[in-house]
């Protein structure tokens, strides 16, 4: 295709979005250019920022016809790069930001239609309004969209109890890569004819088409909230906690994270106003969360049972129960800054592996001798356990430079990460998604007929490879 051609093109995507539509100055460009974690400065022909359905489907018509390549954007909160293009000649990024309207609650069906665009924590403030709940929780829920958060799949802070984004998602509304519209907002609980399209695009991370808008499934509200902060005797007994505190409060578990001393401790020295719940210092903690419809005092005598059969099974050691909103806040604070903290410490090689729950103990016990073969490291583990999921970080040690450290390490390390994970079962990657950074895992870890099939779909859909090239496949 001819610059001329192209430019063509471009023009005609802004006719059709209009001038509120693009993003055109410098300084604003970079907040779609560059990914939240900086591993990568993008580069894009235009970004556009649709206003309905109709114009991204139109927008896609014209990528089509001038063989111009898109990149589907959210609210650009993506450890892995998925959402960043580089192409400065060929690539459209398309953000989905302005579509951020919520088009329908039904208090009855317990479902909720919005935009792929909506900000994750307005969604949970329109299911609030009607005494519902939309349980999809994670650090990022003030900037991440709907439609971010199902095209990877994201999981978060109380996937034990509801399920990653895939798993609320009842219809999807999505443009393909020709512009063709399937319209599937369906709200049907019960539909059992053939391939199953939802689920296909959540986790496609915008690699077979755009996702527009999504029937969300709601729950009621809970009644009562009880939260813990236990220092427990092993990652061991961690496990053998969850187990009891489900049994006992009759799954009312919600959160089940656990955290080692050592991110605790950055926590402490890096975020101001958090302060250890505890006199003394342990190794092992987890952040337990209840809620059910029962009353708070009947909550609280669940949690405080929890709690004790616990001590007498020697897996808890100290513990503290939130009395009011803001220690549970506080709690929560210590568990969720830890990706900021590390960040101030000048950053981490990261990781999100999952093995089935019974053998977290084992990984935590095998990996330090694989990461040590590596290099000398400081680690900060943390993770949501209750889902079989540890981000296993590893931090320079202290006195080397961060950049330096990553650059001639960062890869090395990561492949011991993750080969003890698949050896063990598990999963490199299981709630950040693929993106651009872990293409190459996938590559070197899905089965040859797995990874056919993958390609075999990508094929039939986007067949012309023009949907967030470079990125999953
Ligand atoms: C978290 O659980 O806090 C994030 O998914 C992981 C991270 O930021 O390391
Ligand atoms: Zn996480």
């Amino acid at each position: 295709m001819s610059q001329a051609e192209r430019a063509a093109a471009l023009q005609r995507i802004r006719d059709a979005v209009g001038e509120a539509g693009i993003v055109d100055d410098e300084a604003s460009r970079d907040a779609y250019l560059i990914d939240e974690r900086r591993l990568y400065q993008g580069a894009a022909a235009l970004i556009v920022r649709p206003a309905s359905t109709e114009e991204v489907s139109e927008v896609m018509r014209i990528c089509a016809e001038a063989g111009l390549q898109v990149v589907p954007q959210g609210g650009n909160t993506g450890y892995c790069g998925g959402a960043t293009p580089d192409d400065a000649d060929r690539q459209v990024l398309l953000c989905l930001g302005r579509m951020n309207g919520v088009r329908a609650i039904d208090p009855i069906g317990f479902t909720m239609t919005v935009d792929a665009g909506l900000v994750l924590a307005r969604a949970q403030a329109a299911a609030e309004e009607h005494g519902l709940l939309f349980p999809l929780s994670m650090g990022s829920e003030g900037s991440c969209q709907v439609g971010g958060v199902l095209s990877t799949n994201a999981g978060g802070l109380a996937v034990l109890r509801y399920g990653t984004a895939r798993e609320l998602v009842l219809g999807l509304e999505v443009v393909l890569p020709d512009g063709e519209v399937i319209d599937g907002l369906t709200g049907l609980r019960k539909d059992n004819t053939g391939y199953d399209l939802k689920s296909l695009f959540c986790g496609a991370e915008g690699t077979l088409g755009i996702i527009t808008a999504a029937v969300l499934k709601l729950f009621p509200m809970p009644r009562s909230r009880q939260t813990a902060f236990v220092a427990v005797e092993s990652a061991d007994a961690a496990c053998r906690l969850l187990g009891e505190a489900r049994r006992i409060s009759t799954d009312a578990v919600t959160s089940f994270e656990y955290l080692t001393r050592a991110s605790l401790e950055l926590v402490l020295h890096h975020i101001e106003g958090t302060a250890d719940p505890f006199d003394q210092p342990y190794e092992h903690y987890v952040l337990l969360e209840l809620s059910s419809g029962q009353d708070e005092e009947a909550l609280r005598a669940v949690i405080e049972r929890v709690l004790m059969d616990g001590m007498e099974a020697g897996s808890v050691v100290d513990g503290v129960i939130a009395e009011s909103g803001q220690q549970r806040s506080k709690l929560w604070r210590l568990r969720e800054a830890i990706p900021e903290a590390e960040k101030h410490n000048g950053g981490a090689v990261k990781h999100d592996v999952s093995v089935t729950i019974d053998r977290i103990p084992e990984y935590l016990e095998r990996a330090p001798a694989r990461v040590d073969a590596v290099t000398n490291c400081l680690y900060s583990t943390y993770g949501h356990i209750g889902d079989g999921n540890l981000h296993y970080n590893l931090l320079p040690p202290s006195g080397a430079e961060p950049e330096a450290f990553r650059q001639k390490h960062g890869a090395a390390i990561s492949r011991a990460v993750h080969d003890l994970a698949v050896e063990m079962g598990g999963s490199f990657s299981a709630e950040h998604g693929v993106g651009k950074l872990k293409r190459g895992a996938l590559e070197d870890y899905k089965s040859a007929p797995a990874l056919a099939a993958m390609r075999a779909i990508k094929q039939a859909l986007d067949p012309d490879g023009r949907m967030n090239p470079g990125k999953v496949l």
